[in-house]
C-alpha cells in the first residue's frame, strides 16, 4: 500500500485524489489518508503530491503510518475531487513533527 505521511498535515494539497483509480483517499480536517486495504499499489498518486507526502509502505519506518492511515480511513469521508489547499499550506510545507502537533 501507499500511505499519506507527515508532510500532508496542515497542507492538504489534494492533487492526489483526482488520480486514484479506486477512490481510496479519505479526508480529515488537517490531512488526508489512504485506506490500506483499498489501495491497489498502482503508485500514480505518489508523484502528484507537491509536498512529497505519499510514500510506499516498503520504505523503512512506515508501519506507524500504515496504522495511522487505516485508523482514520475507517472514520473519515471519502474525497475524490480536488479542493483548495489549506490556507497556510506554504508555511507548513516541510515543517517536522506535524503528526505529534496535530494528532495528540
Ligand atoms: Fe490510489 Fe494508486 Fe495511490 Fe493507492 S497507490 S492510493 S490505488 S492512486
Ligand atoms: Fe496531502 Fe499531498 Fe494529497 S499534501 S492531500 S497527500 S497531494
Amino acid at each position: 500500500t501507499y500511505v499519506v505521511t507527515d508532510n500532508c498535515i496542515a497542507c492538504k494539497y489534494t492533487d492526489c485524489v483526482e488520480v486514484c483509480p479506486v477512490d481510496c483517499f479519505y479526508e480529515g480536517e488537517n490531512t488526508l489518508v489512504i485506506h490500506p486495504d483499498e489501495c491497489i499499489d498502482c503508485g500514480v498518486c505518489e508523484p502528484e503530491c507537491p509536498a512529497d507526502a505519499i510514500r510506499p509502505d516498503t520504505e523503512p519506518g512506515m508501519e506507524d503510518w500504515v496504522e495511522f492511515n487505516r485508523q482514520y480511513a475507517q472514520i473519515w469521508p471519502v474525497i475524490t475531487v480536488k479542493k483548495d489547499a489549506l490556507p497556510d499550506h506554504k508555511a507548513h510545507d516541510g515543517e517536522t513533527g506535524k503528526r505529534e502537533k496535530y494528532f495528540s
